[in-house]
């Protein structure tokens, strides 16, 4: 029977793959983590800017705008004690990044997530750049000083009657994680590592992203023509669509599909088999399934049994957000 188009492209890549001689540069974005439970920004109906937008918030990027955190902090809270890290399993997705470090094959990861999964599946620090910040640092608004996580932790998730932001212990003002928000420049790593790469990237492999928020979203536009573009994502984006490129490959799946494909191509599927079972036993006996009170924890949240493939959890999400929203009243 003929092959079908998409057979063609994966077929396409794992050769070059095979070839041994050429890195991969990830470029990701939320679509790697949908099978995680954690909800992307953009798809129409489970997007987290869709459902934001029903609220009664000034536009639905309000909850990432600066501007508007430094008068409003609580709706970006909410979100945040729905994202923290260390509630979700990396996906299929970040563990074939993993085997590709394994392998030998892996030049960087840019990834615009700031769940840290690339980090759970075992990344090593040197391949990422968080382009868009992560939880992993905190800064008062007002007087910059770096401020504890356990501050913050403390605050998103025991708060007792009191505010659920964190303030700053010296001056009192808002504290915020050293995510990127609209209105906010990029880490400094984001453009050194750049530089240093932009001319070296042979397989850009481009994964779960709408590449509509720039300067990441030019990325994939300035690897040079003799790289190999590959596009993995329920839809067409960014460049992919306006300049396409002759040795473009065009991959527009499921994520998941596309990584349990290419790894029966390569014969990479026990390796990423036996990486993920390893990788899930790791991060939950690092993780109490009991929570302070004694209590069995919920399935799929911090520290408990968790589930990879799950449109519910990101349901749960949703639906949790709305609720909170919406008693705030802005
Ligand atoms: P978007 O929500 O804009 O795009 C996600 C893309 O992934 C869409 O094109 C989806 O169709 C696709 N997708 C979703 N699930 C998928 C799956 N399982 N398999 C394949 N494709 C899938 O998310 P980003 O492009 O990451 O900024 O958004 C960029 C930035 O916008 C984010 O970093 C965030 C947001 O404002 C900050 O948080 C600062
Ligand atoms: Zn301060």
């Amino acid at each position: 029977m003929a092959k079908t188009k998409i057979e063609n492209a994966l077929s396409a890549l794992a050769k070059e793959i095979k070839n041994g001689d050429k890195k991969i540069t990830f470029f990701q974005g939320a679509g790697i983590s949908t099978a995680a439970g954690i909800p992307d920004f953009r798809s129409p109906k489970t997007g987290l800017y869709s459902n934001l937008a029903k609220l009664n918030l000034p536009y639905a990027e309000a909850v990432f705008d600066i501007d508007y955190f430094e008068k409003t902090p609580e709706p970006f809270y909410i979100l945040a004690e729905e994202l923290y890290p260390g509630k979700f399993l990396p996906t299929k997705f970040h563990y074939f990044v993993k085997l590709v470090q394994d392998k030998g094959l892996l030049k960087r990861v840019y990834t615009q997530n700031i769940d840290t999964l690339e980090r759970i599946a075992g990344v090593h620090d040197k391949y990422i750049v968080e382009a868009h910040g992560s939880f992993a640092n905190n800064h008062c608004i007002d007087c910059l000083k770096e401020v504890s996580g356990d501050i913050v932790k403390e605050c998103i998730y025991n708060r007792k009657e009191g505010s659920r932001v964190p303030l700053c212990p010296d001056c009192n003002g808002y504290v915020k994680p050293d995510i990127v928000f609209f209105g906010e420049g990029l880490p400094e790593k984001f453009f050194s590592s750049w530089e240093a790469d932009a001319n070296e990237v042979e397989i850009a492999i481009v994964a779960g992203t709408s590449l509509t928020v720039y300067p990441f979203a030019s990325l994939p536009s300035e690897v040079n023509d003799d790289a190999i573009r590959v596009l993995v994502n329920k839809e067409i984006a960014g460049d992919f669509k306006v300049d396409k490129r002759s040795l473009d490959i065009l991959i527009l799946k499921d994520c998941e599909e596309f990584v349990e494909k290419i790894c029966e191509l390569l014969g990479w599927s026990s390796e990423l088999e036996k990486l993920i079972e390893n990788g899930k036993k790791e991060v939950m006996s690092s993780r109490p399934t009991l929570d302070d009170k004694g209590k069995e924890r919920k399935p799929g949240y911090i520290d408990g049994e968790f589930t990879t493939n799950s449109s519910k959890e990101e349901t749960d999400i949703v639906e949790k957000l709305n609720e909170s929203i919406n008693k705030l009243n802005i």
